[in-house]
């Protein structure tokens, strides 16, 4: 061939094969865009719905913890719970003990107290003991007199109060919110809420 023809020959040959190259590269690119594209929105995907989900589990965690922070519960202890007249003791006697309340009810010639049974030195129930007559903590012996003063012991207040109500039928209504709580240094008559019945 003539080596003239050969150089036009050669160069439109590397032409074209340098065209095909480029074209095959674009198309891999493309496609490899299309690939990223899909990656990118496949991780978006998973990355979203494990951010919803973890927004559902702290939304249902601040849910749970406003309620154990401000309970509004009736008929349970953090909320409020009426004794009956029946049930509310002659002055000096037996304190009504309510299970579910966690509460005594003592009755003075001042009126009535809900003491709350905890006891204030480490929290312990603190029982009533007949024939002794007294509240005596069996932990570490804390003991606590009828009207929740403290005696004896390591305990170095009286027994924690809960505010109550006395309805006009002699039924009273005690609020067993844990932030509602009074704490004393010892009893003082104004501490007893007036209870006109027999
Ligand atoms: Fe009652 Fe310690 S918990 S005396």
């Amino acid at each position: 061939m003539n080596p003239l023809l050969r150089t036009v020959v050669g160069l439109g040959t590397g032409w074209v094969a340098s065209q095909g190259v480029a074209a095959v590269a674009h198309l891999q690119s493309g496609h490899g865009q299309t690939l990223a594209k899909k990656l990118h929105s496949r991780r978006s995907f998973t990355r979203n719905a494990a951010l919803g989900a973890t927004g559902i589990v702290l939304a249902q965690a601040g849910v749970a913890f406003g309620l154990l922070m401000w309970p509004n519960k009736t008929g349970a202890f953090g909320g409020e719970l009426t004794v009956g007249a029946d049930s509310i003791p002659e002055v000096g006697a037996t304190p009504f003990r309510h299970q579910e309340g966690k509460f005594y009810i003592v009755r003075t010639e001042d009126g009535i107290e809900a003491l709350y049974w905890k006891c204030v030195h480490l929290g312990c129930t603190v029982p009533w003991i007949e024939g002794d007559e007294l509240f005596i903590c069996p932990c570490h012996g804390s003991v606590y007199e009828y009207n929740g003063s403290r005696i004896a012991g390591p305990a170095t207040r009286a027994m924690d109060l809960m505010p109550t109500e006395v309805g006009e039928d002699g039924s009273v209504t005690v609020n067993t919110s844990p932030s509602a709580l009074i704490q004393r240094p010892e009893y003082s008559p104004d501490h007893a809420t007036p209870y006109p019945f027999s």
